[in-house]
């Protein structure tokens, strides 16, 4: 088979890396790919959303099958683009791939497919908004225990938690006046705040059958302890405790079946991946948001431990044949993935930086080194993003695979490279704090 993935992040490099061990792969394209695309498959210089060039490169290759990683190119169109052409693409179509594309979309689904979800209101311009907040906390000095949300896509950033009125006030100002966030904030969701620990659940489903991936934790905030601000994810690691086999079922059973069935009432059937953002709150899991597409960096420890053919997968989505085919099989051992960033991010930061000790962490057992923002130049590895690389391993314990990754990580060098020190912490810290309840 010949396979095209589209995106240049770590989750790409993970996809590549497994598609690339099926024995039916012919050949492998990235585009655009970084660094380590470049050594698992052949990278292809299209930008992800460049549909057209994306498509005409399909059509010239005569490629069985296109993986779309990110959500930009998903709520561009690529799979109905593809489609029209008679290319399979793995993901949702465009209608289906606003369930991240636009929040209002996502809480109207929620609403109509009765899935628990924080209560909401949708507002189209700055006063609306503001209006309801102080006819809600008449007070200057009122608490607002509320989150105000831009409803297009923001790379994460475009949700801003709050405390007090005028937290919420000053969050409207800059998504819907300031216009911070740019287009995505032409609409904006207020939303009550709620409380718990988060978890990310993935499921991969062709519209009728639900394959649930392994849980997995991401770490969004920057730096240790979950202190600072949010950035793409900065390490993450699968299974995680919070998500029992039990709450599972209940997330299955309450908010993925009739998520998925009620996309397919609505006329936009949801094919590919489905990623359920939630807070675990004292009445049960809640939905604070759905992605369309392999988390990442959650999609590095999850693909690590994947022991079965993931084209095998990828293929019955597509073609909607889940149901025929064997479940997939794990590694019991858990993973960990460890961000390295550049100097700065999430805010600013340069590239460029050459990365040295790449073949010695290489060279460390169970290590695979996922590549996110790299670019090979003269045979030289240089820095190209934020987030660097994914440094994955896995472990007969989660203690075990910390170490590993963290030895790998200590081979790696660049001028200013740091990552947090405590992916996988949060395990054992909620095992001591449930056991401790019970
Ligand atoms: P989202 O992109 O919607 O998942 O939001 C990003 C982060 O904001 C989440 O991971 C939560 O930490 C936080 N968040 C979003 N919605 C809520 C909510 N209703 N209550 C509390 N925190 C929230
Ligand atoms: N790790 C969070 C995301 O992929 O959106």
């Amino acid at each position: 088979m010949k396979v095209l993935v589209i995106g240049s992040g770590g989750r790409e490099h993970a996809l590549a890396w497994k598609i690339s061990q099926s024995p039916r792969i012919k050949r492998l394209w990235v585009a655009p790919g970084n660094a380590g695309t470049a050594l698992d498959a052949e990278n292809v210089p299209i930008a992800a959303d460049d549909i057209k060039g994306l498509v005409s490169f399909a059509r010239k290759e005569k490629v069985d099958l296109v993986v779309v990683g990110p959500e930009v190119p998903l709520t561009l169109g690529i799979v109905d683009a593809m489609a029209a052409e008679k290319i399979r693409a793995f993901g949702p179509s465009r209608a289906a791939a606003q369930l991240e594309g636009s929040k209002a979309f996502c809480k109207l689904t929620l609403r109509q497919a009765d899935v628990p979800t924080a209560d909401y209101q949708v507002f189209r311009d700055a006063d609306s908004a503001m209006r309801y907040i102080k006819a809600r906390y008449p007070n200057e000095n009122d608490k607002a225990p509320v989150v105000v949300k831009a409803d297009g896509l923001a790379s994460g950033k475009g949700v801003i938690v709050c405390s007090r009125r005028s937290d919420a006030l000053d969050a409207i100002d800059r998504v819907a006046r300031k216009n911070e966030f740019g287009k995505a904030g032409s609409q904006l969701i207020i939303e009550d705040r709620l409380e718990g620990p988060e978890a990310s659940v993935l499921v991969i489903t062709d519209g009728k059958t639900i394959l649930a991936l392994p849980p997995a934790q991401d770490h969004k905030a920057a730096y240790d302890g979950d202190k600072g601000p949010n950035t793409g994810g900065m390490g993450a690691y699968s299974p995680t405790p919070v998500v029992t086999d039990e709450l599972m079922e209940t997330i299955q059973d309450k908010i993925l079946v009739p998520t998925i069935h009620t996309m397919k009432r609505n006329r936009k059937p949801f094919k590919g991946v489905l990623y359920a953002g939630l807070m675990l709150t004292q009445v049960g899991p809640k939905v604070l948001e759905y992605n369309v597409r392999f988390g990442d960096p959650e999609c590095q420890p999850i693909l690590m431990r994947l022991k079965s053919d993931l084209l095998d997968i990828l293929e019955a989505t597509v073609d909607g044949k889940l149901d025929e085919i064997e479940p997939p099989v794990w590694d019991p051992r858990p993973a960990i993935c460890v961000v390295m960033a550049s100097q700065g991010y999430p805010g600013e930061y340069e590239n460029g930086k050459e990365i040295t000790g790449l073949d010695a962490a290489a060279g460390i057992e169970d290590v695979k080194v996922f590549h996110a923002g790299t670019k090979l130049v003269n045979g030289k590895v240089l820095t190209n993003g934020g987030r660097v690389l994914g440094v994955t391993a896995l472990g007969s314990s989660l203690a075990t695979a910390k170490l590993n990754a963290y030895t790998a990580v200590k081979a790696i060098r660049w001028p200013g490279a740091w990552c947090r020190k405590d992916i996988s912490d949060k395990a054992a810290a909620y095992i001591a704090a449930t056991s401790a309840e019970s």
